[in-house]
């Protein structure tokens, strides 16, 4: 069951009305397959889409799985996960890291320049927080182009490839280099988390005083929220959408 859709809204309201339709859904999903095999051009138009088609069902179900690992991290179960179609999670995927340099960043970035404007000038140690998290969103964008660019096209290349043919696969994904997938994603460090760490073991020892500022508890929040969210993207990559490409890679 799988429907051509740009970029869903979130919003469960729209998500529920839309799935109502999942029977318009599989009938989409097979003409759009027919028109491209049909007449190879008009992949023109599903590139516009990224990454492929989802279906809205599963898609639902899927962020109620997310939610719920939101909720609580101990329910993550990579092998649940796994029975969800590829396409939904690297759906999910690239709009997370939209999100995070969209939304994310940059709210964390007005909370630093917030707290340095209150309190910058009796903790000089706080200008050092501006190459930090400027460090952090070059590692961030460098970290997710690379993804973009070379994962998760092989990864959709597969997954056409696997359920419509190499030929279907080549016109609407391109021919992507095969990359090794290996077990464990060994392109995540950690580095905003073992960041987050080292500054307040700093804060805590040499300017304690300075924790109780308002925002400065703000900007540790933001920190620690965004370094949570980023924990289960990346345990999503290394043990849900990376064993997926490896079944699929054969
Ligand atoms: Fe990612
Ligand atoms: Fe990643």
């Amino acid at each position: 069951m799988i429907f051509l859709i740009p970029f869903f809204r979130s919003d469960p309201q729209i998500v529920k009305k839309l799935a109502k339709d999942s029977l318009i859904m599989t009938a989409s999903s097979k003409i759009l397959k027919d028109w491209v095999s049909h007449n190879p051009r008009l992949a023109v138009v599903l590139n516009r889409f990224n990454p492929v088609p989802v279906s809205l069902a599963s898609t639902e179900a899927f962020l109620s799985e997310i939610m719920r690992v939101f909720e609580d991290p101990t329910t993550f179960h990579p092998e649940e996960l796994q029975k969800f179609p590829l396409p939904v999670i690297l759906d999910y995927l690239y709009r997370t890291h939209q999100y995070y340099l969209s939304q994310r960043l940059p709210e964390i970035e007005q909370s630093a320049d917030a707290l340095i404007a209150d309190c910058g000038e009796k903790y000089p140690i706080l200008s050092l927080l501006v190459p930090f998290l400027a460090h952090y969103r070059r590692h961030l964008e460098s970290h997710i182009r690379q993804e973009e660019a070379s994962l998760f096209p092989y990864l959709s290349f597969l997954y056409l490839s696997e359920e419509y043919g190499e030929a279907y696969a080549k016109a609407v994904a391109g021919s992507p280099a095969p990359i090794a997938l290996y077990a464990t994603h060994d392109e995540h460090d950690h580095q905003l988390a073992s960041g987050l760490k080292h500054w307040r073991q700093v804060i805590e020892q040499q300017h304690p005083a300075l924790l109780a500022e308002w925002p400065c508890q703000v900007l540790f929040h933001q920190l620690d929220a965004l370094s949570t969210d980023i924990a289960l993207h990346e345990r999503l990559e290394e043990e849900v959408l990376i064993p997926l490409g490896r079944a699929l890679a054969g």
